[in-house]
């Protein structure tokens, strides 16, 4: 694994510890190991970040939608021939639907859309501040749906499901990725890194093998992006319709060979959290289509 400059190295915490190994070799082995500590309390104390390593430097993040063909692009492009538009038309009338014994819609809670979840799914995955799990934009849209709607459950992968999050989504188009990775979110983005970095399946690849070391290189029939998850929930063609990012994670792994996660799984979620990080500043683009 190279590990490359990165620019969360210019932030001060990052940049103090390299200014110390800098200065290591001029002071006494003793009096740097007494510096060292001193100055660890230091940082500790006065900041809550720490230090990450972008393998993928953020001025070089680029969405899929710079990979993709000029076919794709243009069926992207297009208002009216864009297929997943037919998933954000099911999403409004969902939104608009009453469901439950008090017979009410998400619109009754939550009110037009473009207002209320403007740059919710720019930083999903999140910590849900009641039980502490790391919940997905599907998640909670489910959990939205049996605990306050208490209306019938949306299962996995389900047209309802994903033109709900399609719609949801919509309203943070053009906004920037940005989730947090900072508190109880922490352990599940090193979790996430791990992951991405980690060899597996019959083919021994990591996420990174792919995606940050053979970008713009043609695997097959395909030029290998960065593995962004900005356009998402997909249309792809492949699929003839439209999935979630955990469904492209679960793609990638039986690519490799590897087992995929179940449905629902931790892993998937912790990853989701990294690639959102990765990608940190692009902009949200639903809806996107893929090959
Ligand atoms: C009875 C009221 C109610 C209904 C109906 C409802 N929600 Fe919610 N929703 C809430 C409340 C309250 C929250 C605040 C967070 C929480 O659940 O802890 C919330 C949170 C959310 C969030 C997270 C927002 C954020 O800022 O992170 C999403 C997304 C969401 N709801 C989507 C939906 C969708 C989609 C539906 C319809 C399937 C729906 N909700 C139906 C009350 C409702
Ligand atoms: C053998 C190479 C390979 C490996 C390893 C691999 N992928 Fe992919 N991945 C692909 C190909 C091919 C595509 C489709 C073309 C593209 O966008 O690169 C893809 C697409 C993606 C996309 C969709 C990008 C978009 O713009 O829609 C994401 C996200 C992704 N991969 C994440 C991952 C993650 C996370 C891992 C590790 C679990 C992984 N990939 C492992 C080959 C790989």
């Amino acid at each position: 694994m190279i590990r490359r400059p990165h620019l969360a190295c210019l932030r001060p915490p990052c940049s103090r510890v390299g200014l110390l190994a800098l200065l290591a070799p001029l002071v006494p082995t003793g009096l740097f190991a007494v510096f060292a500590v001193f100055a660890q309390f230091v940082l500790a104390a006065g900041s809550t970040a720490w230090a990450q390593t972008r393998h993928l430097p953020l001025a070089q993040v680029r969405s899929g939608l710079a990979f993709a063909g000029a076919d794709v692009r243009a069926l992207q492009a297009d208002e009216f021939g864009n297929p997943a538009q037919l998933w954000l038309g099911r999403g409004e009338q969902r939104w608009r639907e009453p469901q439950g014994p008090a017979g009410k819609s998400c619109q009754s809670c939550h009110g037009e859309v473009q207002q209320s979840m403007r740059g919710v799914a720019t930083r999903y995955p999140a910590i849900d501040v009641k039980s502490g799990e790391l919940l997905n934009l599907e998640d909670r849209i489910r959990q939205c749906r049996t605990r306050r709607q208490q209306g019938p459950e949306l299962a996995w992968e389900s047209d309802d499901l994903l033109a709900l999050s399609l719609h949801v989504s919509q309203a943070s188009r053009g906004q920037s990725l940005r989730v947090t990775i900072d508190g109880p979110a922490r352990q599940h983005w090193q979790q996430g890194e791990r992951l991405f970095l980690q060899r597996q399946g019959q083919l021994n690849l990591s996420c990174a093998n792919c995606h940050d070391q053979n970008q713009g290189r043609r695997l097959f029939t395909d030029i290998l992006s960065q593995g962004q998850p900005n356009g998402y929930p997909v249309y792809r063609l492949e699929w003839q319709g439209v999935g979630s990012l955990e469904r492209r994670l679960r793609s990638c792994l039986v690519g490799v060979r590897a087992e995929p996660f179940a449905w629902g799984a931790l892993e998937a979620r912790q990853l989701s959290l990294y690639l959102m990080w990765r990608g940190e500043g692009l902009p949200l683009e639903v809806p996107a289509v893929r090959k």
